[in-house]
C-alpha cells in the first residue's frame, strides 16, 4: 500500500487547513491493507466500497458474474422489473479525467437498474475552481447521494475517497472508475467476466499476456491482481523495457504466487505459448504529458498473422480505446469469435449493473428472477 500524498489531490488555497487534512489523511493511510480492506467492507463481510482489485475474492467475483449474466436476460425479458429495482436509489459519476466507456457503461447500467443519477464531467464547473478542496466537494455529494462513482488522476484518490466519506456519517457506497496509474477494478471485474466466459472450462493453469504499457496500465495492474485468485496461472508481461510492469504489482504477484515472466523483445514469440487471454493495451502517455503522444513499439503490435498462431481457445482482447496496437484488418474485418474487445465493451455495461444491484443487496432479487424466468420457460 503506498503511502503518498499525491499533488494531483486538490487541498485547497489555505496552507494551514491543507497540513492538517493531509496529517490526516496520512494517518488513514498508515493503517495495513486489512484494515483498509475492512474500511470497504460492512458489518456482514460484503463490500460497501468497490476501490481495489486486491479487496476482491472468487466469491464475490462469481457473484457478480452470476449476476451479470442473469441481469442481461431479465433486462431483455422484464425489463420494467429490472428497472423497478433501484428506483430510490441514487448516484454521482465524477469523472474528474477523461472517460468515454466506462462512464458511458455505468450511466447505463445505472438506467437499467432505475436509479437516479447526475454527472460532473469537468471540474471547471464545479466549486472547486472557487478554492473548495476536494474533501469539502466529496462531502457536498455525499448529502445528496447515496453513492459516488469516481474516475480521478490521482493514484491514491480512491483511499482519499474513502477517508473523506469516512469523516462524516452519511452512508455512501464508493466506487473506483480509475485512480491515476494504479487501479481500474470495476474494468478488471469487466475483463474477468470475459475471461471466464471464453472459458468455461475454469480459468486455473490458464497463460495470460499482458501487452503495451504495464508499468503504468491501471487496467492491467487490476486485472494481474485478480488472475492471482486463480491456481497455476502464468502471466507474461510484453512491454518495452521502459513500460515493464510496475514494483508493486510485481511484489503483489510475487507475494500472490503467481508465475509472472517479463518480455521485453516483442509479442510474437509469445502468442503462442497462451490459452487463456492476449491483453493489449496503449501507450498512457497522459502520464508525461509533456512528452506529447508517444509511438508504439511495432514490435509489441498484435498483427494479422497471429491471429493462426492463437492456440484454439485463447482470446484476443483490448480495455480500448485503441490506437496502433492491433493491426487495422482485425477487429472490424475478421468475423473470428476469439476477438472479443467489442463484446467486452458490452460486459461492462452488465457488470457494472451487478456491481450496483451487490451494492445496493439486490443481486440476489436478480438472479432470484432469473431462475423463475427460465423456470416458466421450461414448464409446459
Ligand atoms: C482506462 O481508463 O484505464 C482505460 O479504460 C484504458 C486506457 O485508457 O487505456
Amino acid at each position: 500500500m503506498n503511502n503518498t500524498l499525491d499533488s494531483k489531490i486538490y487541498w485547497g488555497e489555505s496552507e494551514i487547513n491543507a497540513a492538517y487534512d493531509k496529517a490526516k489523511f496520512q494517518e488513514f493511510q498508515q493503517q495495513s491493507p486489512e484494515q483498509i480492506k475492512q474500511a470497504c467492507t460492512d458489518k456482514n463481510g460484503r463490500l460497501k466500497h468497490i476501490i481495489r482489485a486486491e479487496h476482491f475474492d472468487l466469491e464475490f467475483l462469481e457473484t457478480i458474474c452470476e449476476t451479470a449474466k442473469a441481469a442481461r436476460r431479465v433486462a431483455k425479458l422484464e425489463d420494467k422489473y429490472l428497472k423497478s429495482l433501484l428506483t430510490g436509489k441514487s448516484v454521482l459519476n465524477y469523472f474528474a479525467q477523461e472517460s468515454s466507456r466506462t462512464f458511458l457503461s455505468f450511466s447505463t447500467a445505472q438506467a437499467h437498474l432505475g436509479m437516479r443519477r447526475e454527472d460532473v464531467r469537468d471540474i471547471k464547473t464545479s466549486s472547486q475552481m472557487k478554492g473548495e478542496p476536494e474533501k469539502d466537494s466529496l462531502r457536498t455529494h455525499s448529502s445528496y447521494f447515496n453513492s459516488i462513482v469516481c474516475r480521478h488522476p490521482s493514484d491514491v484518490y480512491d483511499l482519499f475517497a474513502i477517508w473523506a466519506l469516512s469523516l462524516s456519517d452519511r452512508s455512501v457506497s464508493f466506487v473506483n472508475a480509475g485512480s491515476g496509474s494504479k487501479e481500474h477494478p470495476t474494468q478488471g471485474i469487466l475483463d474477468y467476466y470475459t475471461f471466464r466466459e471464453s472459458h468455461k472450462e475454469g480459468l486455473d493453469g490458464k497463460s495470460f499476456a499482458f501487452v503495451g504499457d504495464a508499468l503504468r496500465g491501471r487496467t492491467i495492474h487490476s486485472n494481474m491482481k485478480i488472475l492471482t485468485l486463480h491456481q497455476d496461472i502464468t502471466i507474461y508481461s510484453v512491454a518495452p523495457k521502459h513500460l515493464q510492469l510496475d514494483e508493486e504489482t510485481e511484489t503483489y504477484l510475487q507475494q500472490k504466487g503467481t508465475k509472472l515472466i517479463k518480455v521485453t523483445d516483442g509479442l510474437k514469440d509469445v502468442v503462442p505459448l497462451i490459452d487463456g487471454a492476449i491483453y493489449m493495451t496503449r501507450i498512457q502517455d497522459e502520464h508525461d504529458k509533456d512528452k506529447g503522444k508517444q509511438k508504439y513499439d511495432p514490435k509489441f503490435i498484435f498483427e494479422e498473422e497471429m491471429l493462426n498462431q492463437m492456440r484454439p481457445g485463447a482470446i484476443l482482447t483490448h480495455p480500448l480505446p485503441k490506437r496502433e496496437e492491433i493491426a487495422p484488418g482485425i477487429d472490424y474485418y475478421k468475423k473470428d469469435p476469439r476477438i472479443m474487445l467489442w463484446r467486452a465493451v458490452r460486459n461492462g455495461m452488465w457488470t457494472r449493473a451487478a456491481t450496483f444491484a451487490y451494492l445496493f443487496g439486490v443481486d440476489d432479487q436478480i438472479r432470484g428472477q432469473y431462475e423463475r424466468i427460465k423456470k416458466a420457460a421450461a414448464t409446459p
